[in-house]
């Protein structure tokens, strides 16, 4: 299908569809091979990862169950500040289970971390991280530890394939890097 914010001139396509689709086959092989045997569950934090956490899942071939957590970052300006708001809990108690959490991307990395101390306390056999994408110049916690990565960008605002900005352009089927944000 040729989209037609393919020849917005504001947008650059950074990963294309084909290419995310390889990496995602890449990291679900991952995926099955660490955690046989073990009560998998992905849990997808909405909205962004809701794209990434669908076409993951299905590349891993192993017994699993899905949730999902919806969370609100407050950002002070453009900036993250590290106050997480659960807008939505696991439908599912994950003791004793193995945890995937998976993100759409992860920036100064404060989101993550809170998200990872509240479920840190519920009792699961292991809490793991997959995001798409890792964008590690405005990483503010450093010790974040990324298990599964898609791929590394650098510091540019991208869209696309559940990414939004201002709760548009989820549905593009690539990743796309915004030249200029203000015009956005
Ligand atoms: P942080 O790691 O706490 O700074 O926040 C990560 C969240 O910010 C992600 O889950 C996204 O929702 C959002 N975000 C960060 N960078 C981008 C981007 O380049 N495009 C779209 N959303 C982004
Ligand atoms: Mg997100």
């Amino acid at each position: 299908m040729e989209f037609t914010e393919f020849t917005n001139p504001n947008l650059e396509v950074l990963f294309s569809a084909e290419v995310i689709a390889q990496r995602i086959k890449e990291l679900g092989a991952q995926i099955a091979a660490e955690h046989a045997g073990q009560d998998l569950v992905l849990v997808g934090v909405l909205k962004g990862s809701s794209v990434f956490h669908a076409d993951l899942m299905r590349q891993v071939d192993l017994p699993l169950s899905i949730d999902f957590m919806a969370v609100s970052s407050y950002k002070d300006g453009t900036k993250s500040t590290g106050d997480v708001e659960i807008l939505k809990d696991l439908s599912n108690p994950i003791r004793e289970k193995a945890v995937i959490v998976v993100e759409d991307i992860v920036d100064t990395g404060l989101t993550l971390t809170r998200l990872l101390e509240i479920l840190g306390s519920r009792g699961a056999r292991s809490i793991k991280l997959a995001s798409l994408l890792d964008k590690p110049e405005p990483r503010i916690n450093k010790d974040l530890k990324i298990d599964y990565t898609g791929f590394v960008i650098p510091n540019k605002f991208v869209v696309g394939y559940g990414l939004d900005a201002a709760g548009r352009y989820r549905n593009l089927p690539f990743i796309a890097v915004v030249k200029d944000p203000e015009q956005i």
